[in-house]
């Protein structure tokens, strides 16, 4: 293969300005960060590539798992067949008669096509040519109404993944690309909330709109999702995380979810955003996938004394607890490490507002405590020829969170509070098939139960 290249910016600060370079060859990829990046003060790739630290070429082995540095794969959406975001991206090549070679050719074709104005707070061009037009063309400034035709078109585009996706690419263009596996779509819309109407994502200089994220119902795989990720959402905001502004709203006949996002600054500009997944790949070849580790280790990577990932480390070990309980409380089952972001606010580092709190176990291809390869505690293992049931794995997991046993009771008590009506809740759900309720309903009692003997 020919080596490739391109080029790296960000808007981490009040103007756009080069981070550095990049370039992939046959076995590496290869970073550089400008020669003076590091005196802007802006944070660099990622928590675990400094510019003031990494100040020769990075090189990183390409291996069957990352082509690219972690937080530069972010960027580009999961090679499943049916993954909207990257199916609708492939449409988007072909419209403009690029036709790359299935694997990481097309993987390299979207990522300069569309590794811009994505999220978080690297925007990856072909040149900087392109940067440089790509950051003095305003975005198109008005909203539109969605009527009926986008949302048809979005429905029969996001149930067949092959159909004509035509109109939808002459309303958004490119997308810059969103990780995940169901169905979504970076937009904007009115700052003041959703009124039915949508703009392309903002650039600079917008202020009237807000970013959001809008997330699609596909009800054939996954039927009353839009909802139940609302009252996932519902539930972490009465139990006192962040959460950002959201709108569960209908476009034709399709059932979707605005959130805002909070990567982005008031401004225009970005907010530093990167996942635990992309931090702990960075620095450990043994993490391979999203779920390649446990709780306990996203503990000590917070408490590492070689690198700080987080400003109150102490903080972020009670949140990591709070999220894991009330994920099992709630029946989400899907908290794995691309589910947990870091970003910098008012320049600290720490996790950042909720997201995807959907309680997955609903559905029975995801009822699971967690997801496989994931765990806590060394719950279900055998240590010292004792078997780690689920409240001695507790114990284990908050002492290496180094938690005291008052503060875990406190937090359970309260999210057992905060749960107090879930039940009743699912019931009142209008989208939801009965079984998935049902299972859903005896998933969060039998949880409730074991909290409730600690
Ligand atoms: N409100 C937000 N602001 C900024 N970024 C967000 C927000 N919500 C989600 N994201 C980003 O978009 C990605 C995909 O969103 P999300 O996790 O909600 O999708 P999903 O398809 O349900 O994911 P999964 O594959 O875990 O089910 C997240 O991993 C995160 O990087
Ligand atoms: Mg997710």
């Amino acid at each position: 293969m020919k080596d490739r290249n391109a080029v790296i910016w960000t808007r981490l600060g009040a103007q756009p300005v080069k981070m550095g370079t990049l370039v992939v060859t046959d076995k590496e990829a290869r970073f550089s960060y400008e020669s003076d990046y590091d005196k802007t003060g802006l944070r660099g790739l990622g928590l675990v590539y400094p510019p003031d630290v990494f100040t020769s070429t990075n090189v990183r082995q390409r291996t069957e798992y990352f082509d690219f540095h972690p937080p530069i794969k972010s960027l580009v959406p999961s090679r499943e067949e049916r993954n909207f975001q990257r199916a609708l991206l492939l449409k988007y090549l072909e419209k403009i008669n690029v036709k790359p070679e299935p694997g990481f050719d097309t993987d390299w074709n979207i990522l300069i096509h569309a590794g811009h104005g994505a999220i978080g707070h690297i925007d990856v061009f072909e040149s900087d040519e392109a940067a440089n037009q790509w950051y003095s063309t305003p975005s198109k400034k008005g909203l539109v109404e969605l009527d009926d035709k986008f949302g048809f078109s979005l429905k029969e585009f996001m149930t067949w993944f092959d159909g004509d996706a035509e109109l939808l690419i002459d309303i958004l263009g490119p997308t810059p690309t969103v990780g995940g596996a169901i169905p979504k779509l970076p937009l904007s819309i009115d700052r003041n909330g959703w009124d039915g109407r949508i703009g392309l994502p903002t650039r600079f200089g917008d202020t009237g709109r807000t970013d959001i994220l809008l997330k699609l119902e596909n009800s054939a795989q996954y039927p009353g999702i839009i909802e139940l990720e609302t009252l996932g959402l519902d539930i972490h905001r009465a139990a006192g995380f962040d959460v950002p502004r959201y709108w569960p709203v209908r476009v034709k006949d399709l059932n979707a979810l605005a959130i805002e996002r909070f990567d982005r600054a008031e401004n225009g500009s970005t907010v530093f955003m990167e996942s635990i997944y992309s931090v702990l790949a960075s620095g450990n070849d043994q993490i391979t996938n999203h779920y390649s580790t446990t709780y306990d280790h996203i503990g000590a990577a917070i408490d590492s004394p070689a690198i700080q990932i987080i400003t109150d480390r102490k903080a972020a070990k009670k949140h990591l607890l709070d999220r894991l309980i009330l994920a099992m409380l709630t029946g989400n089952g899907d908290l794995h490490l691309e589910n947990l972001s870091i970003i910098e606010q008012q320049g600290k580092l720490g996790f950042s507002p909720v997201y995807d709190p959907a309680p997955m176990r609903a559905y029975s291809i995801h009822n699971a405590l967690f997801p496989t390869g994931m765990g806590f505690g060394d719950y279900g293992d055998e240590v010292n020829g004792e078997s780690i049931g689920f409240k001695n794995a507790y114990k284990r997991f908050r002492k290496n969170l180094g938690i005291s046993k008052t503060t875990m009771q406190n937090s359970i008590e309260h999210l057992l509070t905060v749960t107090d009506d879930y039940a009743k809740r699912i019931d009142t759900l209008e989208t939801l098939p009965a079984e998935n309720k049902a299972n859903l309903i005896k998933i969060h009692q039998d949880i409730r139960r074991k909290f409730e003997g600690f």
